[in-house]
């Protein structure tokens, strides 16, 4: 008899970050499984610093894709992961959120007949421009098991004619990351400083903000004009493709008021997200976080796929209008911090590697 086996593919800083507690468990369970990295993410602040800090194993298989335009990388992928998954056999794959690596691992096994679980399913922005809304949709089309993280998803995905035995409200998995790593944090003393300084936090990666030049100057404006205001300073650890843009564009940042730093370690953004007074952010994660830890943040964007984190008054979603911005500040500077987490309590994992072996 065929020997049970889960392939988890991954390629991104989110993407490790929120499989990490998976991965774990298949650790901790003993469970047959490997992992297929697709080096959509490379540089080692993006990458490496994630595997030694979260303690995970080495990815068996390595494609070393790297940047690329949409097609090519999903393309480069797509042939890497076929031929593994057709040597290998495994009886899943496990991908999570709405990468290229995702698009690429799912239409793989799903022309392979290996069963998808795709872990923060059902999440829609309603916005086709974005890359990730069409891997979304694709992804979610193809999948065996969809694992939601609210009841919200799941209602959006029966919408969608997908059938209800096949979805599973669990929770986020960024909600166990957060929580599995806080004893780490305490134990690093060289994050302590930052629970005595006064500052901001800002996060831009998306296209809409970082690859228009008028929408990215606006932005960076509207953080230095707020951080004068209210005398903090703002700490922006950088995302390269924002970097890129930034020198591409010849956008001149006050390093008074916006400190850069280049993107840091897990442990360390839990850190400035934790003691921060306000967090600015396009990112997904970073607004779940932000809403977990209970720090106010301001979205950046003109929609979103999570907008759990706007109703329980987490967040306010703003765009890159400077107005509405300040304004957005002021509100969540004055009002209160008692929100629940709507991402459920951290065994999304747990719940998530139950099903699989149930539906096996
Ligand atoms: C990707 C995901 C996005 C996710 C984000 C997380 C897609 C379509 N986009 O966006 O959904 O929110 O990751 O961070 O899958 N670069 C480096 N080093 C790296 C990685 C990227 O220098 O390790 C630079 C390169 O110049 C590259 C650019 O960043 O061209 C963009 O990288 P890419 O992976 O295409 O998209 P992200 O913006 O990172
Ligand atoms: N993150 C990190 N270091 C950084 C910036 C982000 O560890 O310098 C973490 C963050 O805490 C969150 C995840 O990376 O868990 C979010 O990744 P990103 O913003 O790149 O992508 P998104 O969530 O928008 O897909």
């Amino acid at each position: 008899m065929k020997e049970f086996k889960i392939a988890v593919i991954l390629g991104t800083r989110p993407e490790i970050i929120k499989l990490s507690s998976i991965i774990r468990e298949l650790e901790n369970q003993k469970i047959n499984y490997f992992i297929i990295h697709t080096n959509q993410h490379y540089s080692e602040n993006m990458d490496a610093i994630f595997f030694e800090e979260l303690e995970l194993p080495k990815p068996k298989y390595n494609l070393g894709i790297g940047s690329g335009t949409h097609g090519e990388m999903t393309a480069k992928m797509l042939i890497g992961i076929e031929k593994i998954l057709i040597e290998e056999n495994p009886n899943w794959i496990i991908v999570q959120g709405d990468t290229n690596t995702v698009l690429a691992g799912a239409l793989a096994a799903s022309k392979l007949q290996i069963k998808i679980a795709h872990v923060e399913a059902g999440l829609r922005s309603y916005d086709r421009s974005m890359p990730e809304e069409i891997n979304r949709i694709v992804t979610d089309q193809v999948s065996s098991a969809l694992f939601t993280p609210t009841q919200k998803q799941s209602d959006i995905l029966y919408k969608e004619n997908i059938s209800k035995e096949k979805v599973f409200e669990v929770g986020n998995t960024i909600v166990d990351a957060v929580i599995q790593n806080q004893e780490l944090i305490e134990k690093h003393a060289k994050f302590n400083h930052y629970k005595n300084e006064n500052y901001f936090l800002l996060t831009t990666h998306r296209p809409s903000n970082v690859d228009n030049k008028e929408n990215l100057t606006e932005l960076i404006e509207s953080i230095t004009e707020i951080s004068k205001k209210y005398k903090y300073f703002t700490y922006f650890p950088i995302h390269p493709r924002t970097k890129k843009q930034i020198e591409n564009f010849k956008i001149q940042i006050d390093q008074n008021f916006i400190k850069l730093l280049e993107p840091v370690g897990y442990l360390e953004m839990l850190a400035l997200e934790k003691n921060s007074r306000l967090i600015f952010t396009d990112s997904g994660g970073i607004q779940e976080e932000a809403c977990i830890l209970n720090i106010p943040s301001v979205t950046l964007r003109e929609n979103t796929e999570r907008p759990e984190t706007i109703n329980v008054g987490a967040s306010i979603l703003v765009g890159h209008d400077k107005e509405k911005i300040k304004n957005a500040v002021k509100t969540m500077l004055s009002s209160g911090k008692n929100w629940l987490n709507p991402f459920g309590n951290g065994d999304s994992s747990k719940k998530i590697i139950k099903i699989i072996q149930s539906e096996s």
